[in-house]
């Protein structure tokens, strides 16, 4: 698997390696790109002057649409009815009067609209609006998730240029206001595009100017018109469309070749190869432009006033408001004084909202930062629509206007107090990260005087009766806020998993249950409750939670691990039960599975013929993948490169597919408090978690896919093979007692997805643990190796047949499991009835966690439970009772137990077996000297080992037993 320590950009480090490592991907762009360069003067120049366009088509039609002047004809007459000041148009006879200027210089004078109702006349402008409204819901959020920010700002143009260059035929009123709708369509995701994609590939200090940038191309763009119209004086406004669309179809080809993706995005997205190549160009290109800082300077108008965003908008909306307040107060009696008054509280407008456009764009993350800044343009737009009421109104009363205007912009403003200052602050990419950073600035009083406010109406109403019955009386929790319940005060405690230890040791409890937006959830720390909830009760508690993160790993619950307690999961089970894993199955895989142990040989031999250091976690995520891939597969290669490489180790496309195999487990639910907010979402991907499950579980379908389509066409079209050989052969082959297949080809598909994540982490974890302990407690390795000694010997390799009688080998496996898990919690099971635990009520619906470390570390349950002892798990005299990994007691868990216990038991316990023993029969180990002192330290959120265990290695059996690498 990629190492996932290993930095973005490692080339680009050298220069600057005096400097601390990167906190966080924000700072390793700003390292990176460096400080500003040509790459992103260009870039945000490029992109930023999309408004110009953007601007030309929001404003052409005060030209196109305006009705022209007109003249009476032969006025000079005595009999003459017609008056230009005092006649109006429309009572005049047509021989009377004419157009100024040719007809066709307006849409009004050529389809003779003069007396048209206001409705008709304002159509065409109401549709493009409109179309910016629709547009701009339901496109903003492409540039977030599917499209990207460059293909989205590529579409829009495109779009809009080519509505423009039609309208320029339109026949008919209905078909101009039509094309002007797809052009506001278009048009409305311009600016959020342009604007975020520009601000991304710059650092913090340059975000506000560049921000200025699009507003300068706007305010050009809208220049520009006056211009154009001067120089199509007389003629037909449909000029105006084409001359504005060609530049923009010129344009788009620019952006198309020229303007690069956001390499944030790109992170964002698991595309970190192409982030980095983007990266990397632009420093190459990071030579510092002094010159141009000036200009830029100068341009945006870098101004000390406009340092801080927060102040800045209450100062502006305060000033905006009160000038506009005070013309209507004071109206007639400030002369000339109002029109200084009107510019101000217009600059200050304006300025306004170009801030928040740039304190929202650091205010959201990446995974939102387009549909954010798309909401704050669709509020102008839905502002836009009540402005020429207010401004008909105010005619009558001024109060209408300027007073209704000064009142809402200065109100507006309030908003912004309880918000965080944002000048400076690191653009987070996720939900989560933002949610922390905000955290730990301890600026939520916004979000805390709302949950207050809330808590005032609600609090009485959320508790939950106390009743004296035990059996109807939930199990001890932590008051919790109105609706939300004790979510936020999970979203405030990281690693998320401390928030239970912590709440469950303070409530002195060994099973709590607290209400997460609503949804129970229950913890176990003890054995005996434990064994309750997946022996007694395991019927009632045998459902998983229906996410929209599962739903999407498990390809809509088509497999086993995801599906709910009911006819798919029992058809999956007695599947993979009595066939996948059944002893037949298991037996004529084990030549696979031994070409893949002879490998690990090999390639840890070929290692230190090379003197190169072992990573155990890398090497054992190997060897877990390699058999895996073997036993599903029939190969270990996903394509044919590196298919003969004589040492074992992975190719990149297996590499890769393993890097995304943990990514995809990576995203299983894990207390993250949009899960709980998941319904109420429906499935809107706020923090970006589902984003990422979905794009990790497609990569890791891409790999997989192909081969099973090749493969179910061999059988079920081309006749089949001569034997079946691995799952996939099983799964295909399988038909019910009608003759029909059994398991669609849809369904193969998501569970070979979930045997990749199920079956690789928790060997490799235990390995790297158990290796690590015995290099701490050496009597520990030389009584494994004793055994090994005595079982097998030195003249042959260890074989399956083996583990039986490796007795002390299993029981340092189950220790390890018992204080070193692979996960906090055993994956969440659902309670499908109301039932009891521990005599607490437990309502249907509510998620069940056992805790892991609750269990394998409860001191109740283990005397000197942090002690390594494998001694602990063997029976009399060690030899003659048989230690397995299973732990149907539940006083650790291991591969838990009952209708949901882990299927994969028989092949989990050789996979590991197996590999442990090979490590320790064929090598010598010692702690390599990078690693430093042996502290055994675990990683607070993942449980794994804080560093990758590092060690040399030796042979210790003679040379010609090791086997060579078979591919
Ligand atoms: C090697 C060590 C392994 C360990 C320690 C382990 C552990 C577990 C645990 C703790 C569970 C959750 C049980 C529960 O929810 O109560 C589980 C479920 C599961 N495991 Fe394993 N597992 C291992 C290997 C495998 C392998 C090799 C496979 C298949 C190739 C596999 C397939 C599954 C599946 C499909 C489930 C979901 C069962 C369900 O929801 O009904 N596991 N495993």
């Amino acid at each position: 698997m990629a190492d996932s320590t290993r930095p973005l950009l490692s080339d680009f480090n050298s220069s600057e390696s005096n400097l601390p490592p990167p906190r966080s991907l924000e700072e390793t762009i700003e390292r990176c790109i460096g400080d500003f360069g040509w790459a992103q003067f260009l870039q945000a120049a490029l992109v930023s002057f999309a408004w110009f366009f953007d601007a030309q088509q929001t404003f052409i039609t005060v030209f196109t649409d305006s009705q022209p002047m007109w003249h009476c004809d032969n006025s000079d007459r005595v009999d003459s009815v017609c008056n230009t000041s005092s006649s109006n148009l429309c009572t005049l006879p047509n021989q009377t009067w004419s157009w100024d200027l040719n007809p066709h210089v307006s849409i009004i004078s050529e389809w003779g609209l003069q007396c048209a109702g206001s409705f008709l006349k304002g159509f065409p402008a109401s549709s493009f609006f409109l179309g910016c409204l629709i547009g701009g819901l339901a496109l903003s959020t492409l540039a977030d998730s599917s499209l990207g920010r460059k293909n989205m700002l590529l579409l829009s143009c495109l779009i809009m240029s080519l509505s423009s260059m039609l309208t320029a035929f339109s026949t008919s009123i209905w078909v101009y206001a039509f094309l002007r709708f797809l052009n506001g369509c278009g048009r409305a995701t311009i600016g959020t595009c342009a604007l975020v994609l520009s601000t991304e590939v710059v650092g913090k200090k340059w975000r506000g100017q560049v921000g200025a940038m699009g507003f300068f191309c706007f305010t050009l763009g809208f220049l520009s018109l006056p211009m154009l119209g001067y120089i199509n004086e007389g003629n037909s406004w449909r000029n105006l469309y084409v001359w504005t669309s060609i530049p923009t179809l010129i344009y788009c080809c620019l952006v198309r070749s020229f303007v690069r993706e956001s390499p944030r995005w790109l992170i964002v997205k698991g595309r970190k190869e192409e982030a980095v190549s983007i990266l990397q160009s632009i420093a190459s290109n990071a030579i510092t432009m002094s010159f141009t800082n000036l200009c830029f300077e100068i341009i945006s108008g870098n101004g000390g006033w406009i340092r801080y965003r927060r102040d800045a908008l209450i100062g502006f909306t305060a000033l905006s408001g009160i000038s506009s307040a005070l013309i209507a107060v004071l109206g007639q009696q400030l002369g000339s004084l109002q029109i200084v008054l009107e510019l101000v509280s217009f600059f200050s407008a304006c300025t306004a909202f170009n801030m928040t456009l740039i304190y929202t764009i650091e205010m959201f993350p990446t995974c939102v930062r387009n549909s954010a800044i798309s909401m704050v343009r669709q509020a102008l737009v839905f502002g836009g629509v009540f402005s020429p009421v207010m401004v008909a109104a105010g005619r009558e009363n001024q109060f209408w206007s300027y007073g209704l205007f000064g009142l809402i912009i200065g109100l507006c403003g309030l908003f912004v107090f309880g918000l965080p200052e944002t000048r400076g602050s690191v653009l987070c990419d996720t939900m989560d990260e933002e949610e922390y950073k905000t955290l730990a600035k301890r600026q939520f009083i916004g979000f805390i005087v709302f949950i207050a406010s809330i808590t005032l109406l609600g609090r009485i109403f959320s508790r939950p009766s106390k009743t004296k019955d035990r059996c109807r009386q939930l199990p001890p929790g932590r008051p919790g806020w109105p609706i939300l319940g004790n979510l936020p005060e999970l979203i405030m405690t990281r690693p998320r998993s401390k928030y239970f230890h912590l709440a469950m040791k303070e409530l002195k409890t060994d099973i709590a249950c607290f209400n997460f937006a609503g949804t129970h959830t229950i913890t176990i720390n003890s054995d005996e409750i434990a064994r309750e909830a997946f022996r007694e009760r395991d019927a009632d508690l045998a459902d998983r939670p229906q996410l929209s993160i599962v739903e999407s790993i498990g390809d809509n619950y088509k497999t086993m691990g995801t599906s709910s307690y009911g006819e798919h999961f029992m058809k999956m089970k007695k599947v993979i039960t009595t066939e996948i894993m059944s002893v037949k199955t298991l037996n004529m895989l084990e030549a696979a599975r031994t070409i893949e142990a002879d490998n690990l040989i090999a390639y840890i031999h070929s290692m230190y013929q090379r003197s190169e250091t072992v990573d155990v976690r890398e090497l054992s995520r190997v060897y877990g993948y390699a058999v895996t891939m073997r036993m599903l597969f029939g190969r270990r290669h996903v394509t044919k490169e590196n298919m003969f490489s004589d040492d074992g180790r992975l190719g990149k496309a297996e590499k890769h597919h393993l890097e995304v195999i943990f990514n995809t487990l990576n995203c299983l639910p894990g207390f993250s408090p949009v899960d709980y907010v998941d319904r109420w979402l429906g499935g809107w991907n706020i923090d970006g978690e589902e984003e990422r499950a979905k794009v990790n579980v497609n990569l890791v379908r891409s790999y997989n896919n192909p081969i099973i389509d090749e493969r179910v066409e061999i059988w079920r079209e081309k006749g089949g093979k001569a034997a079946v050989e691995d799952w996939l052969d099983t799964f295909i082959t399988l038909k019910d007692q009608n003759g029909n297949y059994l398991v669609t080809p849809d369904e193969i598909k998501a569970q070979c997805v979930e045997f990749c994540i199920a079956a690789i982490d928790n060997p490799a974890n235990n390995m790297e643990w158990t290796l690590g302990e015995m290099l701490k407690n050496p009597e520990i390795l030389r009584k494994a190796l004793k055994e090994l000694d005595e079982v097998v010997g030195k003249d042959r390799l260890v074989q399956e047949s083996d583990i039986p009688n490796l007795n002390y080998l299993k029981a340092c496996c189950r220790e390890t499991f018992r204080i070193h898990p692979s996960a906090h919690y055993v994956p969440p099971h659902v309670a499908r009835q109301d039932t009891t635990l521990g005599g607490y009520f437990i309502p249907k619906g509510s998620h069940i966690h056992v805790c892991r470390p609750g269990l394998g570390r409860n001191p109740k349950i283990w005397k000197d439970p942090l002690a390594y002892e494998p001694e602990r798990h063997l029976q009399g005299d060690g030899i003659t009772k048989e230690v397995t990994l299973v732990e149907t007691e539940m006083r650790f868990v291991s591969f838990s137990t009952g209708r949901r216990g882990c299927v994969g038991v028989k092949v989990g316990t050789i996979m590991m077996a197996m590999m442990l023993a090979r490590f320790l029969q064929g090598f010598n180990w010692k702690l390599h000297r990078d690693f430093g002192p042996l502290s055994l330290e675990e990683d607070d959120a993942s449980l794994l080992m804080a560093k990758p265990l590092l060690l040399s290695v030796e042979p210790r059996l003679a040379s010609n037993l090791y086997p060579k690498f078979r591919p």
